[in-house]
């Protein structure tokens, strides 16, 4: 096929092309996907990274090395693409889940984190209206009460209080 076909394919696969790391997502961005992505984050990530992306995760309050919070300066300015390619990659001490989430999924994730950065540092009234409504919705199907009140459960955590595997 065309050379601007297998430059999208590496971009899906690689998280980066010609022009550097991926700023917009290789798939169409839908509800569909956004709440596939938030699924799998609250499956594979938010053990070590927390629902709110904090880096306060249960396995990091039992002594796991905290990340970065995703709501730092440095990775709310990071694109979509630097997501996905720490899921495919690893990062430092974090290592790799390229065997266990398929590059489709990858991005769905990172989608996802770009939306919960967005999400906490805006005031939820200035969203489009469009992505209000998927984040509502997408907040009522999975994780419901962690996502309404992420700081009530880190903090419940970090006190102790939180009941063994409440989330
Ligand atoms: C077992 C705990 C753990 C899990 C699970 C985990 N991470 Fe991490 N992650 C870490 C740690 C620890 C670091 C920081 C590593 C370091 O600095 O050496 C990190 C770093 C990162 C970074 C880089 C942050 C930076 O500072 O640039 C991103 C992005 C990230 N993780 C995303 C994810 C995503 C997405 C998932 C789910 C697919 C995930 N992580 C699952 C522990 C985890």
């Amino acid at each position: 096929m065309s050379r601007s076909r297998g430059e999208v394919d590496s971009v899906f696969f690689t998280g980066q092309g010609e022009a550097g790391i991926a700023t917009e997502l290789p798939v169409a961005l839908t509800e569909a996907v956004l709440q596939r992505g938030q699924q799998r984050y609250n499956i594979y990530c938010s053990p070590c990274h927390n629902y709110s992306g904090n880096g306060e995760g249960m396995i990091v309050q039992k002594g796991f090395v905290q990340p970065a919070s995703f709501h730092d300066e440095r990775l709310q300015a990071a694109p979509v693409g630097y997501f996905f390619q720490v899921i495919t990659n690893g990062y430092g001490r974090m290592y790799s889940y390229a065997s266990r989430v398929p590059p489709e999924d990858r991005w769905a994730i990172a989608a996802y984190i770009k939306t919960l950065q967005y999400s906490q540092d805006a005031p939820v009234a200035d969203l489009p209206a469009d992505v209000r409504e998927r984040l509502e919705q997408a907040s009522t199907e999975t994780g419901a009460a962690a996502q309404a009140a992420p700081e009530a459960v880190s903090s419940a955590q970090a006190e102790g209080t939180a009941p063994e595997g409440a989330d």
